[in-house]
């Protein structure tokens, strides 16, 4: 790997790019082996520069180059420079000119899963972030936006579908071959990254949208044949997210055709190239036999993520990948938004802020922590993460927070006001909140600069004479990597004040004003806030909704912890109140040896009461009820304890508890579950949903009481599972068990669904994720299962990915053989998908927070990869793993 290749880039270092792209005509002839592109371009000097040197420099990986002509007139091999990564012209026109590339390259040998490439047969792309250069030589970065016409010829039988962005403009046989053509233009000036192509024999699902405007879009989605009848649920989504976006943002489709490809090779979820689309097939494909109701959620929210940015992301980009949060935070905000509003509600916070915690927070509190926009990397595909999608959103519900909903709406419809077709900074973004709302948020800006989870502590004190509250507010941003000293930041807090019956109590600050909302601004590292009038000694509740990305600590005892749990009227913080006490208990457990890794059966009880209470309110949401079933995870708990993790003890303290709720309740668990039996035949609704997620986790925790008729009732709910939902949830429940029951179902599982790619993935992760003391190897057999292979990620995600990621004990095995099959696995997999080995080898990042034997354990295992040969990717993640912290 080349030296070069690992030199940190670097924020401030950003150049404008000496030339520009006007147009671009790609002619692609799609051969297996040899693609052959021919691509023509129309360039100028930037105007916006001084006239320099007119050197031009276009970025090229892995392509055959044919011939190059400047101006119709074809250079010889002296009048450029070839090396790895680049194609450089001495010396071109200080005016417009032309230049015409012709080059080869391999789809087929394209194991790496960017640029051109075929997955099972068809031929597709992928190009964010810097995958257009292994398709042909350009200025591959976001701030040269060009307009796109692309002639694609192939096979006739092998590929009758030919699809690239934008509109389609001729199509034809090609006399005699055996070969066809057709002609796409895409109007908008767009990126490289945004480009996209895809040749194959594939079905198509249409189906049309009239927009608010009345223009009629022609919507297609293109899978396998015989996956036709698969497709249903993603259009559905489509259109309801495209109706969406209308009505809550304005944002209106632009094209007259919108096109989405399913794949079964891809790195990541889903691509939102303009106009087209591309899908990993997992988050288009749905059956109720063959996908869960998280499956169903999933494809909702990516096909209404990867939709959503034509408006965030396509028609405003960014200027550099720096600014990736910009598209990503904003983008994965609206998609969170959507479902809030059209589907779960009060929920979606719940199921976010879990996200959230179990992977931006470990990441922000580790050895790859980074802000949100970053100074510096040295590779960009290690920067799709948690903290630049999730962290990213968060920033900008933040501002929605403090500029309420139409002060928000009223800054985004002036960001895109100002930098429609244009590729912008965070900088831009931020200004034209400041400006829709006249407010001034320089402070605010911290969060996208300075990395870490900032510590809230607050605590309360109550005059009885006075009749004031005052809660006292300090603020800690711990250091990260590279940033020590770090300023305190602007952070908004929503808070109550309960009275002893359960009533608000009104927020009176100071000058009489009741605060609006309930939102305080912290601005600074400590301060306090006082609440007059309060007629008697309140309980507060903080952090309302999670209002903002902190770790909060409070003074409240157990007894206003329990208060809460059952009497927030912010159902976020009501929840949270039940985890916060459940992991008060978790953790004392975890932290005691042997006989006192245990949950005291009363404590347990006493949670147990109050969990059952909310979970059988038939007011509630059915999925809300269920949300306060389902314990704090081990990762919840490892990351509460923040050092000296032993995943063993981690794990009993679970099971203690989960056992001792069963226990404690098992008699309401058992009503539960029979009154939230289905009724009909399945539908994805939320509440046909929520009550299968209620059933399940009742069902999680009968079982959990180790009693012989609780494991036949699991059983029994595999056998009459009438859907992948209730068939997959049983099945995780049995996975960790000792019995035969177990392997039946998996045995069946196995027979019935061989064939099923997408449901065989399943049956791996449910096995991989599974906490026995011989997961490692079981992983180890799996892997030379024959249904298992390295070409697929999906295949490789669902093994080795949960595995790592989803299953703590085995993983942190204690004799670290969890460490080292990650380990040779990553490696293997480096030599042909470095993108996809770096994220594997992402789950070493907490390491540093397990005790000392498990964490010598990993760091041999860290050191002796950091002395193989590594692909730049892999590289970054191992080497900043390992830096001392
Ligand atoms: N931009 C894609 C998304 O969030 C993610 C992606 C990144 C896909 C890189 C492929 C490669 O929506
Ligand atoms: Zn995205």
């Amino acid at each position: 790997m080349h030296q070069s290749g690992r030199k940190p880039k670097l924020l401030t270092d950003y150049a404008p790019p000496a030339y520009l792209i006007d147009e671009v005509e790609l002619d692609v002839a799609l051969d297996p082996k040899a693609a052959r592109v021919a691509s023509k371009l129309k360039l100028r000097p930037n105007p916006d520069l001084v006239a320099g040197a007119r050197r031009l420099a276009l970025d090229g990986e892995g392509l055959s180059l044919q011939s190059v002509a400047l101006d119709g007139i074809r250079l010889s091999r002296e009048d450029y420079a070839l090396k790895e990564g680049s194609l450089s012209i001495a010396s071109v026109p200080a005016k417009p000119f032309t230049l015409e590339i012709v080059t080869l390259c391999d789809p087929e040998a394209n194991t790496a899963l960017s640029g051109l490439y075929r997955s099972n047969g068809t031929y597709c792309t992928q190009c964010e972030p810097e995958g257009f250069r292994r398709i042909t030589y350009f200025i591959d970065r976001p701030d040269v936006l060009a307009v796109f016409t692309v002639r694609i010829e192939a096979d006739r039988v092998g590929a009758p579908v030919l699809l690239s962005n934008g509109n389609l403009i001729a199509q034809g046989e090609i006399e005699g071959t055996g070969r066809h053509f057709a002609v796409w233009h895409d109007p908008f000036p767009k990126p490289s990254y945004l480009f996209a192509l895809v040749g194959g024999d594939l079905a198509c699902v249409s189906d049309s949208f009239t927009t608010a405007s009345g223009r009629k879009v022609a919507l297609n989605i293109y899978v396998e044949h015989g996956k036709e009848d698969r497709c249903a649920w993603a259009m559905d989504s489509l259109k309801r997210a495209m109706r969406w976006d209308e009505e809550r943002f304005g944002r209106e489709y632009d094209l007259d055709m919108f096109n989405i490809v399913a794949v079964s090779d891809f790195n990541m979820g889903a691509m939102e190239n303009k106009g087209l689309n591309i899908f990993n097939d997992k988050l288009v494909l749905a059956r109720p036999d063959t996908a869960s109701d998280a499956d169903y959620a999933s494809i909702e929210s990516v096909i209404a993520h990867e939709y959503f940015h034509n408006w965030t992301g396509n028609r405003v980009t960014c200027r550099d990948w720096f600014q990736l949060c910009l598209k990503e935070g904003l983008t994965v905000f609206r998609d969170e938004e959507f479902t809030a509003d059209t589907r779960l509600g009060p929920v979606q916070r719940v199921v976010d802020v879990r996200l959230l915690k179990t992977h931006q927070f470990p990441e922000d509190a580790g050895p790859l922590a980074h802000p949100v926009r970053p100074a510096s990397y040295i590779e960009i595909n290690n920067f799709y993460t948690s903290t630049v999608y999730e962290k990213g959103a968060e920033l900008c519900r933040m501002l929605q927070t403090l500029l309420g909903r139409d002060g928000f709406r009223k800054g985004l419809d002036l960001y895109f006001e100002r930098h429609d077709g244009q590729a912008v900074t965070v900088e831009d973004f931020v200004a034209a909140m400041a400006h829709a709302s006249g407010r001034d948020l320089s402070q605010f800006m911290l969060w996208y600069t300075q990395a870490g989870t900032p510590e809230l502590a607050c605590s309360l004190d109550y005059d009885v004479h006075a009749k004031t509250a005052r809660l006292a507010v300090s603020q800690v941003v711990p250091p990260t990597p590279g940033q020590t000293k770090k300023e305190p930041m602007l952070i908004p807090l929503k808070v109550g004040l309960i009275g002893a019956n359960g009533d608000e109590l009104p927020l009176k600050l100071d000058d009489d004003t009741p605060l609006a909302g309930g939102l305080l601004e912290v601005t600074q590292r400590e301060q306090v806030f006082e609440f007059r009038d309060v007629p008697s000694p309140p309980t507060p509740s903080l952090l309302r909704g999670f209002s903002a990305p902190v770790r909060l600590t409070t003074s409240l005892d157990p007894g206003q912890i329990e208060f809460l749990m059952l009497h927030d009227s912010d159902p976020f913080n009501r929840w949270q109140a039940a985890q916060t006490y459940a992991l008060t208990l978790l953790t004392a457990a975890a932290r005691g040896k042997g006989d006192r890794a245990r949950v005291t059966d009363k404590a347990a009880a006493r949670l147990g009461q109050s969990l059952g209470a909310t979970a059988s309110d038939a007011a509630l949401l059915p999925a809300y009820r269920a949300e306060f079933l389902k314990l704090p995870s081990e990762s919840d708990i490892a990351r509460e304890l923040g050092r000296s993790v032993d995943t063993d003890a981690v794990h009993t303290a679970r099971e203690t508890l989960r056992a001792a709720i069963g226990n404690a309740i098992r008699e309401e668990l058992a009503g539960l579950y029979e009154r939230a039996a289905p009724s009909g035949p399945y539908s994805s609704d939320p509440e046909s949903a929520g009550r299968r997620a209620l059933r399940s986790a009742a069902l999680d925790l009968l079982v959990g009481t180790g009693e012989p008729a609780e494991l036949a009732r699991a059983e029994r709910h595999y056998r009459e599972a009438a859907n992948m939902t209730d068939a997959i949830a049983a099945l995780a429940i049995l996975s960790h068990l000792e019995s035969p029951a177990r392997d039946r179902a998996l045995d069946d599982f196995y027979a019935r669904w061989q064939e099923e790619p997408l449901v065989l993935d399943k049956w791996f992760a449910v096995q991989a994720r599974a906490a026995r003391p011989d997961s490692v190897e079981t992983v180890q057999t799996l892997l030379s299962h024959p249904k298992f292979s390295l070409k697929n990620p999906n295949r490789i995600r669902a093994l080795i990915g949960s595995f790592a990621q989803a299953n703590p004990t085995g993983f942190n095995r204690a004799d670290g053989g969890g460490y080292r099959l990650l380990a040779d696995q990553a490696l293997e997999i480096d030599r042909f998908n470095p993108h996809l080995a770096a994220r594997l080898l992402g789950a070493f990042e907490s390491w540093r927070i397990l005790e000392p034997h498990r964490q010598a354990r990993a760091k041999a295992v860290l050191e002796d990869l950091a002395a193989r040969t590594l692909s730049t990717d892999s590289y970054e993640i191992v080497t900043k793993t390992l830096a001392a912290g």
